[in-house]
């Protein structure tokens, strides 16, 4: 069998609809700046798809420290990884922010979040020790796994029960081998909204003798008094020992950090491979991240701005029949009953006639018979958009409890790849 034969043939789990929703619900081209309007195919939309949930992504000061930055340096700089030529005083400046604003003792800047993920746990562990982690975790958690040698132990989503069984067979395992448990969970669930259970995971720590590693991609800037995120959230920052977060969502940027005791961050800088054989994150990105952590740390306005936007968005989704699940963040899945068919109905109807553009999530992320609307309220909303998104959707629940949404998946309304 030919290589190209068969991955034609097989074009997996997503790419078998590459050529049915092609532009349209894969790879759609949302169009100008950053913002709760924007526009596709030509029609204006009101988005909630994207995780610009300080509004960041198009604020003033980013724009220009983006731009003057980038004009300063040009993007290819620095040249080379952080250990060979790609290390600046301001990389080094961002970690000691980053570290100081997560009061960890030391940070270290990783290039992508999804890469470096998979090389801190990479780093961390080895085929002596035995990890536990979370059954919804991100993919970048689950590759991380896939690399490793270690005996490795899953429980089902925040099931503490389940945790603490999962908890004794690797403490007796760690003993055999001679080595340790690394518990890894997500700080906010990026799909269903609810936050990892820190405070009951932490409650084991002393029995069972654990280090937490938490994936914070959405708590990060969003949760907690200061946006320090979930562990600050739910009051547990000491306890966690190494904290991880994005710049790709209430950064509005690229990149990711990691936090933890001195120590631990200088071995994982000596040992992350998508680190020391990849290159140092772009000057641009870096001073242009430095001002992101000062709004955030300076403008407590804007984490407010988008609490008023979540609040009002879910209370009113509620009161008007909706079932939100277990959010407890901004991320606001709407659940509905129906299939994959009606679910594309729904979002041609969503975008063609009500002008708003929001993310579908079905089988097999959500059980079967179930779909899931998927909103990313954000400071650039405002109460306006608020009102008339829960007015749209409560005419589509009208409609689709009637069984208007049920003669199959929408055709092709878009490109072929
Ligand atoms: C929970 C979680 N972890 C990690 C990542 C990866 O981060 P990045 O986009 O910086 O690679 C994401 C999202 O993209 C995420 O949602």
């Amino acid at each position: 069998m030919d290589i190209f034969d068969k991955v034609v043939n097989n074009m997996g789990a997503l790419g078998q609809f590459a050529d049915v929703g092609y532009g349209y619900y894969f790879f759609p081209k949302l169009e100008g700046e950053i913002s709760n309007h924007m526009k596709f195919r030509g029609q204006d939309m009101l988005v909630w798809s994207l995780n610009n949930y300080l509004g960041l992504a198009n604020h003033p000061e980013v724009r220009q420290a983006d731009a003057e930055a980038a004009a300063k340096y040009g993007m290819g700089s620095p040249m080379g990884a952080r250990m060979m030529s790609g290390q600046t005083v301001h990389h080094e400046q961002l970690e000691q922010e980053l570290a100081s604003f997560e009061h960890k003792e030391a940070a270290y800047l990783l290039n992508f979040g999804y890469m470096g993920m998979i090389s801190i746990i990479d780093s961390l562990v080895d085929r002596h020790d035995v990890v536990v982690y979370d059954s919804e975790a991100h993919a970048c958690i689950l590759d991380g796994l896939r690399m490793i040698l270690s005996k490795r132990f899953v429980y089902p989503h925040n099931d503490m029960e389940k945790f603490e069984t999962q908890l004794k067979r690797a403490r007796k395992l760690a003993d055999q081998t001679g080595g340790g448990i690394l518990v890894i969970t997500e700080g906010v669930y990026g799909m269903a909204g609810d936050c990892g259970n820190l405070r009951g995971i932490l409650q084991l720590k002393e029995k069972y003798g654990f280090r937490l590693l938490i994936d914070d991609a959405h708590g990060f800037g969003t949760m907690g008094e200061t946006g320090a995120g979930t562990s600050q959230d739910q009051d547990v920052m000491d306890q966690v020992d190494v904290y991880f977060g994005t710049f790709a969502k209430a950064m509005a940027g690229i990149g990711a950090f990691v936090a933890s005791e001195k120590r631990i961050v200088k071995s994982l800088a000596f040992n992350m491979r998508s680190q020391i054989y990849a290159k140092s994150l772009p000057m641009p990105m870096v001073i242009g991240s430095l001002k992101r952590l000062e709004l955030i740390r300076n403008k407590p306005e804007l984490k407010d701005k988008l609490w008023t936007i979540v609040s009002a968005l879910q209370a009113g989704l509620k009161s008007n029949g909706f079932d939100l699940g277990k959010t407890q963040s901004p991320v606001t899945p709407v659940y509905l009953k129906g299939g994959v068919g009606e679910g594309t109905q729904i979002v041609a109807d969503l975008r063609k006639n009500y002008g708003i553009f929001c993310s579908l999530v079905s089988y097999p992320v959500v059980p079967k018979g179930v779909l899931m609307l998927r909103l990313i309220p954000t400071a650039a909303h405002t109460l306006a958009d608020v009102e008339y998104t829960i007015k749209a959707f409560s005419e589509v629940k009208e409609k689709l409890d009637a069984g208007k949404y049920s003669s199959g998946i929408v055709p092709p309304v878009a490109d072929k790849y």
